[in-house]
């Protein structure tokens, strides 16, 4: 009796497998335009600057001083482990030998890698054809920080559960081309760094709700509240990036921006991870961004924990 009991709801579990394998797709065509690489006398430059505040987050390693990657703290425990990849160009452990330039760029753009898998941590629809360029010349360098790393850091292993909710995830498509914004237009610029950085992954309402083509119509845009585990353990939210006065940073000064941005100090407190210091950032990016802030609509949205700032009245 038992046993067929036991019979059944394999049957059964079978059944459902089926169906939600059929329902999440897990493989997507692969890149298959050409690509060519172009080196211009800024591509290294540029390129150096966005991969430190664009893939630092997460694939640079402090300890080692290389891209070889890190342990990845974005999902749940019950999905399994996640470890970012080594993207430097160890012959033995990096990711970049086993990647042409185009499944590289498919890759940024829309999340699918060069064997049609999808992996959700890191697409980047709207990013600039020249920037993406500019990325891959770097990391295709004798850089310090991209010469060869002999470390593999640890292998992704991700339980049924932790596939079962990545492939409910989908692909961006591939868009191209995209242009950069114009230098010389700040708002615009600060628009596109926040969107290309992701700041707005974190300082929006959750990061299950966003919308990759279109940020600013993600839920909650740069209005904060979602919440993280800290270093110790504790919660911590990340704050509300709008101009209001009380509850967000209307009253910061450029130079508090910068501060807070690249050193981790905020007029009223040191701040914690996973908030990153950018050092990285250049005077003019940080204010660029700045001053994209500023024109974003005030949002009265106080958020558990921070206190909300005595300097001035109403929002
Ligand atoms: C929010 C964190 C995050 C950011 C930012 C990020 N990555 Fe990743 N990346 C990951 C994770 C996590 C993996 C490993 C996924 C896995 O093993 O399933 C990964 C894997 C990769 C891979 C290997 C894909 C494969 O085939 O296994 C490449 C290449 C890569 N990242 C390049 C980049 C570049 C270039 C940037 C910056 C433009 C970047 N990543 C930014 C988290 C990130
Ligand atoms: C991985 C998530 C994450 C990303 C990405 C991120 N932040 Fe944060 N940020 C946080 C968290 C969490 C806090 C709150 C830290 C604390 O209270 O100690 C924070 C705090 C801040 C503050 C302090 C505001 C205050 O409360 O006074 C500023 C300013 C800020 N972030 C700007 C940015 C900018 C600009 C970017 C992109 C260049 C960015 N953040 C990217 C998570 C993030």
């Amino acid at each position: 009796m038992k046993h067929t009991f036991y019979f059944k709801r394999t049957t059964w579990a079978c059944l459902l497998c089926a169906v939600l394998l059929y329902a999440c797709k897990t493989h997507y065509p692969v890149a298959k335009e050409n690509y060519t690489l172009i080196k211009t006398p800024n591509s290294f430059d540029r390129g150096k600057n966005l991969v430190y505040n664009t893939c630092g987050g997460c694939h640079y390693n402090r300890g080692v001083g290389k891209f070889v990657g890190n342990k990845f703290d974005g999902i749940p425990k019950v999905m399994g482990k996640v470890y970012t990849a080594n993207l430097t160009n160890s012959k033995e452990y990096g990711i970049m030998r086993l990647y042409t330039d185009a499944q590289l760029a498919y890759l940024l753009k829309t999340g699918i890698t060069r064997d049609g898998h999808f992996i959700p941590y890191m697409v980047r629809p709207t990013m600039a054809d020249d920037d993406i360029n500019d990325i891959i010349v770097y990391l295709r360098s004798d850089d310090a920080a991209v010469a060869a790393g002999d470390t593999s850091v640890g292998k992704t292993h991700l339980n049924a559960i932790g596939r079962a909710a990545i492939h409910s995830k989908k692909p961006e498509p591939y868009i191209t081309p995209i242009s950069r914004p114009e230098a010389d237009n700040a708002v615009a610029n600060g628009r596109y760094l926040v969107d290309i950085i992701g700041c707005y992954h974190c300082h929006s309402k959750s990061i299950t709700s966003l919308n990759y083509l279109h940020a600013e119509q993600s839920k909650g845009y740069m209005q904060g509240g979602e919440k993280f585990k800290g270093p110790d353990g504790k919660k911590i939210y990340a704050s509300n990036l709008t101009p209001c006065k009380t509850t967000g940073i209307g009253y910061y000064t450029r130079e508090d921006f910068r501060k807070a941005v690249r050193e981790g100090q905020a007029p009223n407190r040191k701040l914690h991870p996973p908030m990153e210091q950018f050092h990285h950032l250049t005077d003019k990016q940080t204010d660029d961004i700045y001053a994209y802030l500023q024109t974003l609509p005030r949002a009265h949205h106080k958020i558990k924990g921070h206190a909300e700032t005595a300097q001035g009245a109403g929002n």
